[in-house]
């Protein structure tokens, strides 16, 4: 039930004027998520999501209930310490992984932190959880609230390429330049790709679109023209005939042709996918495209080469993988300068990635645009399929999403 609640959108923004820190930036993109997964929900849906949330207690002043403000919940407890078991869950990461030499997903050794302790699991894990869910109110911290928070953010991180990269956790140890200021390739695809794209919005999204739908899953938020212009030129534009595919799990592997090797290597594949996909949902088979980014273009080949290739030694500390203390993520302060003194700062010289042949063509390909809209599409997909009241004569099999 979308009902508009009748707050003018200028009461809302007052709430959101100050402008986020780059770790709030980080949140953005699972925040944006989260609402194009909202806006594509049956309507019996959100009543349920807002019950499993206790939505009331999280925010008794926000009067309609919404996914955005739970989507990066997990990233802020991670470091406590009863959550700190889940920091593996943020991410899934073949040991033989090297972008952008190879590729691996996960490669002839596997996942690093075994099957069981990575995102693919952890999705799967958190659906069955919600699958169980018995329709009765939930407090907050029940295994069903925690599950749903869980989901909702982990959709996110399975659509950040990095989050499925082994090398130098996830990016977070390779130093680079970002329109002159000193970064890591991870931040840069957390954050600051997305803030960049926000600022440099067409001015015409500022005003709603004529559709009720999109409007009424927006908060008031800087992301808002964002999310309007992710839904008019892409959901509703250039990949309007790709979403059902989207939400489709591939068919098994194609053992026909190919011959013997062939068919070692997909039985191989479909083991792996066999511990966590299904022909419901399916993360294995949606990461394995998305990891082959960083191969692609996510890692520049020029890391690899002089000059930039003297600062491989802070790779692979795979014990402490992906797990940033928060001081780190703090190193850009929220004017984008680089704190002195942090202990980043001296060497170089570090890879320029505000270029037209990185950030532009990612701009151009709305590369990041259609993750964050996979992402949405599928949450929503796997919302609906768990909790849409549907009627009789459409019982649907698989996963959809409400049109808009
Ligand atoms: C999820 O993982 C927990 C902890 O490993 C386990 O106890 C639980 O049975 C799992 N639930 C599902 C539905 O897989
Ligand atoms: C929220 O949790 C409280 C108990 O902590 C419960 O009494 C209440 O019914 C719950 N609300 C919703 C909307 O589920
Ligand atoms: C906003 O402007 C861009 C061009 O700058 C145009 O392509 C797009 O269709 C416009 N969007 C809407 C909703 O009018
Ligand atoms: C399997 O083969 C068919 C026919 O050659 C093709 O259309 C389909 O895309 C293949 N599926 C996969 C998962 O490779």
């Amino acid at each position: 039930m979308r009902v508009n609640n009748g707050l003018p959108l200028l009461a809302a923004v007052a709430g959101y004027s100050l402008i986020p820190s780059v770790k709030a930036w980080g949140a953005a993109g699972h925040e944006i998520v989260a609402t194009i997964a909202q806006i594509h929900l049956h309507p019996t849906v959100l009543p349920k999501l807002c019950a499993i949330l206790n939505f009331t207690s999280i925010n008794p002043h926000e009067p309609q209930c919404h996914l955005a403000p739970i989507a990066a919940w997990a990233d802020r407890v991670r470091y406590l310490s009863q959550y700190r078991w889940t920091a593996p869950l943020h991410y899934v990461e073949g040991k033989d992984d090297y972008p952008s030499e190879k590729c691996a997903f996960p490669g002839e050794r596997g996942w690093v932190n075994g099957p069981g302790k990575n995102l693919l699991a952890a999705i799967r894990n958190m659906t069955g959880t919600l699958e169980d869910w018995d329709g009765g109110a939930e407090e907050i911290g029940s295994p069903t609230n925690e599950a749903l928070k869980f989901l909702v953010h982990f959709y996110g991180d399975l659509h950040m390429p990095l989050h499925l990269a082994g090398r130098a956790r996830g990016g977070n140890g390779i130093k680079v330049l970002f329109d002159g200021r000193l970064t890591n390739l991870h931040s840069l695809w957390d954050g600051l790709l997305i803030a960049q794209r926000i600022r440099t919005l067409p001015r015409n999204y500022t005003l709603p679109l004529p559709f009720p739908e999109i409007e009424y899953n927006l908060r008031g938020t800087i992301y808002d023209p964002y999310v309007r212009r992710l839904m008019w030129e892409g959901i509703m534009g250039r990949w309007k005939d790709d979403i059902q595919t989207w939400v489709s799990c591939p068919t098994s592997d194609n053992t026909s042709s190919g011959g013997v090797w062939q068919t070692v290597m997909s039985l191989f594949k479909t083991n792996i996918a066999a511990q966590t996909d299904d022909n419901i949902i399916c993360p294995y088979a949606w990461a394995k495209p998305i990891n082959e980014l960083n191969c692609d273009f996510i890692f520049p080949k020029a890391l690899d080469q002089p000059p930039y290739n003297q600062q491989l030694s802070v790779d692979s500390d795979s014990q402490s993988a992906h797990l940033i203390p928060e001081a780190e993520v703090d190193l850009v302060d929220p004017n984008g300068r680089f704190r002195a003194g942090s202990k980043s700062g001296g060497d170089g010289p570090y890879l320029e990635l505000d270029t037209p042949e990185y950030a532009g063509k990612i701009r151009n390909e709305l590369v990041v645009e259609k993750l964050l809209a996979q992402g949405g599409i599928r949450l929503a997909g796997v919302l609906n399929w768990l909790f849409a009241d549907l009627e009789e004569n459409d019982a649907r099999g698989g996963l959809w999403v409400q049109g808009v």
